[in-house]
This record gives structure tokens, C-alpha cells and sequence, in this order.
């Protein structure tokens, strides 16, 4: 098993790509940490991670909370001893003309998926730099690359956390910890439920492979970038779109 004895916390694993990840990760041996806001569902994903004979671990935190990521990571270190592999798909994601953004709506974009980063980063990364082995993966948004209309909240929390990963992983390759990023297009999970149904139509029909992308795809990457297989790779942005982004 490729992640025999090592440790992960996936925040957002209540759900869709997180979830999927976390899964992943507990069949090739990890002890996982999931994380989200919903208790219910939380509660469900332990069960499935312990289903393969790994220790779950189940944490409701909010990640734009700093003191909140903290005391998550703290106590993932505590359970498990130490932690080795953090992964970052909490999101929110709407879909949002730029004249009828709020406020509201671009702080919770930018708290959760920008911010939500640096909150879990800041204190995970120490104790992998001291262990000399650590995976860091952050699964972002094509939009980030690419940006579309509609998406200017999205967008700029996106490629700034393309920008702070390439500086993280720049800064701490000689430590033994890789930081690297996966951008996905458009992937079925109960997050395009913040999309009308034209304009998911309309993003659905200009996929070059024809179809989106199911979120054990993800995961599939989100391993390799976990394991010791990935050992000479950082700072690096996989784009994860089916040809919608070249
Ligand atoms: N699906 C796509 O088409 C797509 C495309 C590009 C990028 N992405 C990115 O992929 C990531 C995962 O999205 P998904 O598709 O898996 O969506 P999802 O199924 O809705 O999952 C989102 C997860 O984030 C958690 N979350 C949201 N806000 C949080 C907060 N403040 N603190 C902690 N957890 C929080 C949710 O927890 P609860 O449900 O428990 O509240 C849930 O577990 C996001 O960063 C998203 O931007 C998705």
C-alpha cells in the first residue's frame, strides 16, 4: 500500500472531491482526518474510511477560522501522533455575475478558499519540516488559470493560491515537504448544485473529452502527489479539465 503508515488530514472530506481523496488515501493504508462543517456527514465518511481498516478521525472545523485550522491540525497531530499529508478542497464555489457580487459573497470566497489555505498551511508545515517528509496538495479551480466571466471571486482565489503554493513549495523543498496543486475543471459533486442548470449545460457541452470529471479522478492525482512516488515533484499546478483548459 502506497500510504502504509503515514497520516492525512483532508479538509472538506465531508464531501465530493475531499471526500473521494480521503477514501482514497484510507484504502492505500492512511489514517485519515475528515473535515467539514456538517456533522452528519462527517460522521458518515469516518465510517466509510474505517470500513477499510484505518483509524478515521472526524473534525468539524470552519478553515477560515485560523484558530479553528489550528486546533484541527493540533489535534490530528495529537490522535495520530504526527501528520504527514495535508490536502485542501474546502470550497464554496457560485457561479456570480460581477455586478451582483457581494461583499459577503467575495470575503466568504476569498476567507474559505484562499485564506482557508494559509489557516491549515501555517501549522501543519512546521512539524513536517522538522519529521523532513511532508505532503501538501490544494485543489483549486481551473479558473485559476484560466479565468472565466462570472467568476472574479473564484478566479482571484484561485490563482492566489496557485501564487502562495509555488512560494510555500519553493520555500520548503529543501525540508523534504512538496506543495503542489490540482486544478480541476468541472467535476460532478453536489458543489455544481450552485450552478443554474443552463449554465451548467453550457460549461458541460464545451469539455473536449465530452463529459466532466468524476472526483475519484482527482484522487487518483491527489495520491501520487501524497506519495513518496511524487518525491521530485513541487510547486507544480496539474490542470484536471478533460481538454477544456490546454
Ligand atoms: N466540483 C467542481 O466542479 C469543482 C471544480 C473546480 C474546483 N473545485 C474545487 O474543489 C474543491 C472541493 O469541492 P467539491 O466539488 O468537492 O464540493 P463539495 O462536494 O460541495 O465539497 C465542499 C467541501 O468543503 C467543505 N467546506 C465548505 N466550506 C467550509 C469551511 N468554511 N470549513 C470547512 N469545510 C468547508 C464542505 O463541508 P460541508 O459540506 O460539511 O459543509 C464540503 O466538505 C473546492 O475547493 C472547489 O472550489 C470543484
Amino acid at each position: 500500500m502506497r500510504l502504509s503508515g503515514k497520516t492525512a488530514l483532508v479538509t472538506g472530506s465531508s464531501s465530493g472531491i475531499g471526500r473521494a481523496i480521503a477514501l482514497r488515501f484510507a484504502r492505500e493504508g492512511a489514517d485519515v482526518a475528515i473535515n467539514g462543517r456538517d456533522e452528519g456527514k462527517i460522521a458518515s465518511v469516518v465510517k466509510e474510511a474505517e470500513a477499510f481498516g484505518r483509524r478515521a478521525l472526524g473534525i468539524r472545523a470552519n478553515v477560515g477560522s485560523f484558530a479553528e485550522s489550528r486546533s484541527m491540525v493540533e489535534r490530528t497531530q495529537s490522535e495520530f501522533g504526527h501528520l504527514d499529508i495535508l490536502v485542501c478542497s474546502a470550497g464554496v464555489f457560485h457561479h456570480t455575475p460581477f455586478l451582483k457580487l457581494s461583499e459577503e459573497e467575495w470575503d466568504e470566497v476569498l476567507t474559505v478558499d484562499l485564506k482557508g489555505l494559509f489557516n491549515c498551511t501555517r501549522t501543519a508545515i512546521a512539524r513536517m519540516a522538522e519529521r523532513r517528509w511532508g505532503r501538501i496538495v490544494y485543489i483549486t479551480a481551473t479558473s485559476g488559470i484560466n479565468p472565466p466571466p462570472q467568476m472574479a471571486h473564484i478566479a482571484a482565489a484561485k490563482t492566489g493560491a496557485h501564487g502562495f503554493a509555488r512560494s510555500i513549495a519553493a520555500e520548503f523543498a529543501s525540508a523534504g515537504v512538496t506543495v503542489n496543486v490540482i486544478a480541476p475543471g468541472l467535476v460532478d459533486t453536489p458543489i455544481l448544485g450552485n450552478f443554474t442548470e443552463e449554465a451548467l449545460k453550457e460549461f458541460s457541452r464545451r469539455v473536449p473529452i465530452g463529459r466532466i470529471g468524476r472526483p475519484e479522478e482527482i484522487a487518483e492525482a491527489a495520491l501520487y502527489f501524497a506519495s513518496d512516488e511524487s518525491a521530485y515533484v513541487t510547486g507544480q499546478i496539474l490542470n484536471m479539465s478533460g481538454g477544456t483548459v490546454i
